[in-house]
């Protein structure tokens, strides 16, 4: 099963709530907190996460780009995230913190930027509820998606399904219709896309098209008969 989670990054600051209803029927919604020291760029942090949680009944999948998520992680959690995801390149004590995120009652989430390759945390993925592979560099949104991330793909779901692991496995970067099937292919089913969605006439829509079209390709995915 497919799922289509909007990022928020996409969306007009000042309305979020409309924003949140403007894609009601979404699985997640996917914020992106950023720093300006993990990444070049800043954007929200747990206030803005607390009264988001309040206005929305679409849980938030949070996506930190930032340093330190060993200290921070918790407070999303706290603030109402159902999914909170640190980058592995940033942790300083990953399995300790994924244990941490999920006694807090959420779901605990691993990203990799392009050049990190997943073999190394092959032992980590029983701790984790998701594995996020970037298909851009994190930062900005509306960027090319990255093609050469479709093997670390593939090579991710080998890795999920060698371990018998429930795990979603999330792209996130240039996910819109002309890359989204390649995506499926490869072993991806959970899809965050920004501009795809709030760029479009009707995001509600968008995301119903984007889904549908997932849903088709990892339906015929070398992948997917098992699951
Ligand atoms: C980028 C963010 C993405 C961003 C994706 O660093 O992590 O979530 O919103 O935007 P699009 O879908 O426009 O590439
Ligand atoms: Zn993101």
């Amino acid at each position: 099963m497919a799922q289509i989670n909007p990022s928020i990054l996409s969306a007009d600051f000042a309305r979020l709530a409309d924003e949140a209803e403007a894609v009601r029927g979404s699985d997640w919604l996917h914020v992106d907190v950023m720093d300006n020291h993990f990444v070049p760029n800043l954007t929200l942090g747990v206030p803005i996460v607390e009264s988001l949680a309040r206005a929305t009944d679409t849980p938030l999948d949070c996506h930190l780009m930032i340093e330190q998520p060993d200290r921070w992680a918790p407070q999303y959690v706290e603030a109402g995230a159902g999914s909170v995801t640190f980058h592995v390149e940033a942790a300083a004590a990953p399995v300790r913190l994924a244990r941490e995120i999920r006694a807090k009652g959420a779901r605990a989430a691993m990203a990799l930027r392009p050049a990190t390759p997943i073999e190394p945390y092959e032992d980590l993925l029983p701790e984790l509820d998701m594995v996020l592979i970037m298909t851009v560099e994190p930062g900005f949104g509306g960027q090319a998606f990255l093609d050469i991330m479709l093997p670390k793909i593939r090579r991710t779901r080998q890795l999920i399904d060698k371990h018998g692991l429930d795990l979603w496995l999330q792209v996130d970067g240039g996910v819109a219709p002309a890359t989204i099937e390649a995506c499926a292919e490869a072993g991806a089913d959970v899809f965050v896309a920004g501009s795809a969605v709030y760029g479009a006439a009707d995001p509600a829509e968008a995301v119903r098209a984007l889904r549908a079209q997932a849903e088709a390709a990892s339906a015929e995915a070398w992948w997917a008969c098992k699951h």
